[in-house]
């Protein structure tokens, strides 16, 4: 049987793809290749979110291609994910030696369309066709592959987004919102569990806007053990759970402060029946967007402990008229209120972002106004990246683009700014007593065990492999740049 190399460029949301596409060769007998070198199928997961994602990949396969046609011919090539599906077949124009360009609904035809390219059935495959139902398919895991996996797992809840951010491509590459059934979801974490899995990863590009446009929201959903009735009541007796309502079209009524419990949406009716999960330590989620952070979310961030101390919010920027250029939906000061709100059910709790500078139109003003919210909301971590026309999105043509130069010149400084409130938070840890979940050897440094924090933040100590998958308190002693060291030798003294 054929072995088979998959590179991934981007998201924790590729990176699920790209380990489903390999179950289900494995499933089939195939055989994972160390590197490109050994492989007699290449295959890049590609990223379409800003130009140099794009560039890296396309260079890349150049380069496979060129080694491939000299010293290996009959190696198979293939371009799967966000490129594949925005540019199709004109990858394979650009570069012929591709064999195969599988589109973000297609992944579980992975296996077919390889074989029939192997066996000379086809020559060239470019799928990249809608497909109802495909937000289900991604569910195959690979957990006998690296020690992190056996711990801690993803499962992509959702595909799609319906914001049209008028900076982003990926509506484009991902298409529409598509939800899978909640008992679909639960049954794969259980199974996670079931073989060691301690934390899981809740995927979506807007996990917020989870059911929101399917059968959950419409109250179409199979009755599930956790107590959700066709009609869109959920019934539910569990000691997490409270009564609550699904919420057709998403809008969140006025929260019942201390009281009652405000309404559910669906994605916390999902955190809910997730929560169930006996076994199951942590469950994290990424992305969410600022406008899903109804009460019923902060709520269950007070009342769901295994639900971690940690939230990636992605602000984009700290301007209201940049805000409203990019199509956000939200304003500073509702961002800086649900943080509060956040930090207020959970104190401890890490609050990273995505930051773009450079939009079009973005004055010194604007940017000042983004350097200001990094100070006011202190970002334990904050992603910043360069504005890049993408194509087909409204930015792109939009008046006052930014120069390159000043791009650069504001990512600097943004950085220079989030490093050190990031710095200053991180030795803030020194001395504290910490629990982490432990997920393996450091892959810098294989003597050292690696985990995290609920507040997600890497913590390494010497320890060994049996300490995999546990959950230890450890004493920090050291803060470097974005990583915490600790002694468990030390707590308790
Ligand atoms: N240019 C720069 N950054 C972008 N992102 C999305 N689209 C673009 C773009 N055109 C960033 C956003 C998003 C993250 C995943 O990538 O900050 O949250």
């Amino acid at each position: 049987m054929p072995s088979v190399f998959i590179k991934t460029y981007g998201c924790q949301m590729n990176e699920r793809d790209s380990e489903a596409v390999a179950a289900q060769l494995v499933a089939k007998g195939w055989s994972l290749a160390p590197s490109e070198k050994a492989a007699d199928v290449v295959l890049l997961n590609t990223c379409s979110v800003r130009d140099f994602a794009e560039q890296k990949a396309i260079g890349k396969m150049q380069n496979i291609a060129a080694d491939v046609r000299k010293n290996r011919p009959g190696v198979v090539l293939g371009f799967m994910g966000c490129m594949a599906q925005s540019r199709g077949q004109e990858l394979i124009d650009k570069l012929p030696d591709v064999d195969l360009v599988l589109g973000t609904q297609k992944f579980h035809r992975a296996a077919d369309y390889l074989d029939e390219i192997i066996s000379g059935a086809r020559e060239k495959i470019v799928d990249v066709a809608e497909e109802q139902g495909s937000e289900a398919t991604i569910r195959d895991h690979l957990l006998n592959g690296s020690a992190k996996t056996s711990v801690s797992a993803f499962v992509s809840i959702m595909q799609g987004c319906n914001q049209y951010c008028t900076f982003c491509i990926v509506p484009y590459t991902r298409g529409e919102e598509r939800s899978r059934t909640i008992p679909d979801i639960v049954a794969e974490c259980r199974e996670l569990v079931s073989r060691g899995v301690k934390e899981i990863t809740l995927l979506g590009q807007i996990v917020t806007s989870y059911g929101k446009r399917s059968g959950v929201a419409a109250g179409i959903l199979p009755a599930v053990e956790s107590g959700f009735q066709p009609g869109g009541q959920a019934l539910n007796s569990s000691k997490h759970l409270k009564v609550s309502q699904v919420v057709p079209g998403g809008k969140m009524p006025p929260s019942t402060a201390g009281g009652t419990p405000a309404a559910t949406s669906p994605f916390v009716q999902l955190l809910d029946a997730v929560h169930e999960i006996e076994g199951l330590e942590r469950i994290r989620f990424t992305s969410p967007h600022p406008k899903g952070y109804g009460d019923d979310l902060i709520d269950a961030y007070a009342r769901l402990p295994k639900l971690v101390e940690s939230a990636h919010l992605p602000v984009q920027s700290g301007s209201d008229r940049v805000l409203k250029l990019m199509h956000r939906g939200y304003t500073r000061e509702q961002f800086v209120g649900i943080i509060k709100k956040l930090r207020r059910a959970r104190p401890d709790i890490g609050i990273t972002t995505d930051i773009i500078v450079g939009f079009p139109g973005e004055t010194d003003e604007d940017f000042e106004e983004t350097l200001s919210l990094a100070r006011e909301v202190e970002f334990d971590n904050a992603y910043i990246f360069k504005y890049s026309q993408r194509r087909d999105t409204p930015a792109a043509t939009m008046p006052d683009q930014v120069p390159q130069k000043i791009r650069e010149e504001r990512n600097k400084r943004l950085l220079e700014t989030v490093n050190e409130i990031a710095a200053r938070k991180y030795k803030q840890f020194v001395g504290r007593q910490v629990q982490i979940l432990v997920e393996g050897p450091s892959r810098k440094n294989p003597a050292r065990m690696t985990g995290r924090t609920s507040c997600n933040k890497i913590v390494l100590f010497d320890g060994s492999d049996r300490h995999r998958g546990q959950l230890m308190d450890l004493k920090i002693t050291r803060a470097g740049s974005f990583t915490l060291y600790g002694d468990p030798a030390i707590v308790n003294l």
